[in-house]
């Protein structure tokens, strides 16, 4: 699988709106040779991240985000957005939630898991596990994230950050969270 290929997949009318074409997403960013992107992807220090494009097309874009050891990527959001992520390289854990009131602050349907090179390719949707936090231990984490679209402030898609401020006693319950200052 090539990145023009990735490309034509991603920008291709309908791409996210079925669960075939998702399918077809994911086994295709899958299936891209991680070797040229690894091969720039400098050494992070603890508690260090950066992102930066890879490819940008009409309407999608790939990036490549590395986390150096003890490194968190607090709460933030994705409006209106899917993103298909991958990990290349390393271990990050991760921790989703669904919006249930964007307007009032409020979350719900927290899941955990695990960010590994083995695990599947991990969909973010603008329904379900739209914002979320990662964190690395003593192993730094190199992931691909497939954007489509891609954040635009203009078009009401800017990344927010987020604290926790509340959480009940069950952890799929509604959850209040803050909004980090810019
Ligand atoms: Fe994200």
């Amino acid at each position: 699988m090539t990145l023009a290929s990735l490309g034509q997949l991603a920008v291709a009318p309908h791409a996210t709106s079925g669960l075939p074409q998702q399918q077809a997403l994911a086994q295709a960013l899958k299936a891209l040779d991680p070797g040229p992107i690894l091969a720039k992807v400098p050494p992070q220090a603890p508690g260090r991240y950066a992102g930066w494009p890879v490819e940008r097309w009409s309407g999608a874009q790939l990036s490549v985000f590395a986390l150096g050891p003890r490194t968190t990527i607090p709460l933030h959001d994705h409006p209106g957005m899917h993103v298909f992520t991958r990990v290349l390289r390393g271990r990050a854990a991760l921790v989703a939630y669904d919006w249930v009131d964007r307007e009032c602050l409020l979350a719900a349907n927290r899941v955990a898991s695990s960010f590994v090179p083995e695990a599947p390719v991990w969909l973010t949707e603008p329904e379900r596990s739209n914002l979320h936090a990662l964190e690395t231990h003593d192993q730094p984490c190199v992931f691909l994230d497939l954007f489509l679209p891609y954040y635009d402030e203009g078009a009401g898609r800017s990344c927010s950050y987020y604290d926790v401020r509340a959480r009940g006693a069950d952890p799929r319950g509604v959850t209040q969270l803050v909004r980090r200052a810019d």
